[in-house]
């Protein structure tokens, strides 16, 4: 009797840990690359939520923090850099673009989540938009609280982030931002907020979806070109074009594209007032750079509407380009990368209206 009850025993026991493994074979891979940021973060008490040390908490303390994760995905961790992302560089971008790519080159990797400082994710999330040469979800994540505090939202957000990497949904989506049960499009999100969960918006065009309960739900798809539509190659590059962004206001000058142009600076981003508005000085010595051989490129500080060609500057007759909407963060971005394979200003707005 014992052993015909043991040998039961033993063939359910075997029987769920094969159904375990065959469904654990059956969850995507995605691979977490962890580059700091407050979502790495520890605060000294659990109510810190503002003055805490980001990117303090490594991948593997990540992923062993939400257990959940096995429930939505196989992951594994790669810390690739561990700074505050205000601090993310040019060269980072490249580093970054070049590891996604080769692990989204391998059969056996279904998608990235990338967890990321908040300060800069919308210019990351843009530039791996333009890079990735694959059709494969990259998501990326980061959290307004550090994961010492209270209802800190960086295991949810990463839980969230990870079961939209994993799922078919996403796919050709373009870089996404997963963020407070949101998911918004690498073109047009952007932090609107210095401290609030809910900082991550698209405005006025709105989120691509929302996941609930752990799956994504689309609503929305980006018109625009992206990832493994993108004419862009950083395989070879080391480094960027030098751009900067000059900042418009009411008592304009050209001091700070003066010292951009003396450092050598090849395009100049300027964030204008109104719909790219040029104060007469500023038209001035644009124009006069333009001429010189330096790239114009005119964009809004508004943060919301495109900017026109040919509106508040005779953007023909000075050969300047103008950002459409993309913000001049993004502008920055799309220019440098335009850089890297033209020099024709007619190309570059060509590229403005289609990423
Ligand atoms: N230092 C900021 C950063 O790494 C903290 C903001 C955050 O990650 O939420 O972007």
């Amino acid at each position: 009797m014992l052993t015909k009850l043991f040998q039961r025993a033993l063939f359910v026991a075997i029987t769920c840990s094969a159904a375990a493994t065959w469904a654990a074979d059956k969850l995507p891979h995605v691979v977490i690359l962890a580059t700091g940021g407050t979502i790495a973060g520890t605060g000294a008490t659990s109510t810190t939520t503002v003055g805490y040390t980001a990117a303090k908490v490594g991948v593997e303390k990540l992923i062993e923090a939400v257990p959940e994760l096995k429930q939505v995905a196989n992951v594994s961790g790669e810390q690739v850099f561990q700074i505050a992302s205000e601090n993310m560089t040019n060269e980072n971008w490249l580093t970054l673009a070049k590891r996604v790519n080769a692990l989204l080159k391998q059969s056996d990797v279904d998608g990235i989540v990338i967890t990321h400082g908040t300060d800069t994710i919308e210019e990351t999330a843009y530039f791996l938009n333009l890079t990735v040469k694959s059709k494969k979800p990259v998501v990326i994540v980061g959290s307004m609280r550090p994961s010492t505090a209270i209802s800190a939202d960086g295991p949810i957000n990463l839980y969230n982030a990870v079961a939209v990497a994993g799922s078919p949904d996403s796919v050709n989506r373009g870089v996404l931002v997963a963020m407070n049960d949101e998911i918004l499009g690498a073109r047009d999100v952007t932090k609107t907020n210095t401290m609030l969960a809910n900082t991550f918006r698209s405005p006025e065009l709105g989120d691509l979806g929302y996941i609930v309960s752990g799956k994504p739900q689309y609503y929305r798809a980006t018109t625009k070109k992206h990832t493994a539509d993108t004419e862009f190659d950083v395989s070879r590059l080391e480094h960027l074009p030098a751009v900067d962004i000059a900042y418009g206001s009411a008592n304009a000058n050209t001091l700070a594209i003066d010292a951009f142009v003396a450092a050598g600076d090849v395009g100049i981003v300027y964030a204008g007032t109104g719909d790219g508005s040029l104060a007469t000085p500023v038209r001035a010595r644009l124009t006069e750079l333009r001429q010189q051989g330096v790239f114009i490129l005119r964009s809004s500080r508004v943060g919301n509407g495109p900017t026109l060609r040919n509106g508040e500057n005779d953007d023909d007759k000075t050969d300047f380009v103008v950002s459409d909407t993309l913000n001049p963060q993004k502008a920055r971005i799309l220019l440098m990368l335009a850089l890297t394979k033209t020099k024709d200003t007619k190309e570059i707005q060509r590229m403005f209206y289609t990423y």
